[in-house]
């Protein structure tokens, strides 16, 4: 049987605060969509972090989150996407790109060059 708990998500994208209670043995993402709410996704199979939130308090279990190394993991951050809860939890999204940039460097951030790359002058 299903054990519930309470999340509280602070969507720093939009300002909203969402307080849902989700079951145990349900992806925290789609449990919230389910009560009609949108979050950040877009694989949705623990690849990409579009999804990556900051756990403030509680704790959560993500065995199938392999975007997210394992430093990571360690400060804090999960896949919402592929994430059970096991307590109550707070959490907040991440800033845009944040979990991918600190994995991968600022100079491949997603979908866009932040910086120049040196031309070889010859
Ligand atoms: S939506 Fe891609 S890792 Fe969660």
């Amino acid at each position: 049987m299903s054990q519930f708990h309470t999340i509280r998500v602070n969507n720093r994208q939009t300002g909203e605060h969402l307080t849902v209670s989700v079951p145990d043995d349900q992806y925290i993402l789609h449990s919230i969509e389910a009560q009609g709410y949108n979050l950040p996704f877009s694989c949705r199979n623990g690849a990409c972090t579009t999804c990556a939130v900051r756990i403030r308090s509680g704790e959560l279990y993500q065995p199938e989150a392999v975007g997210l190394s394992p430093e990571l993991k360690q400060k804090g951050y999960a896949l919402l996407c592929v994430s059970y809860a096991r307590s109550d939890l707070e959490v907040e999204t991440q800033d845009e790109d944040e979990v991918y940039e600190l994995q991968f460097g600022r100079f491949f951030a997603r979908g866009r060059v932040r910086f120049g790359l040196p031309l070889d002058e010859d």
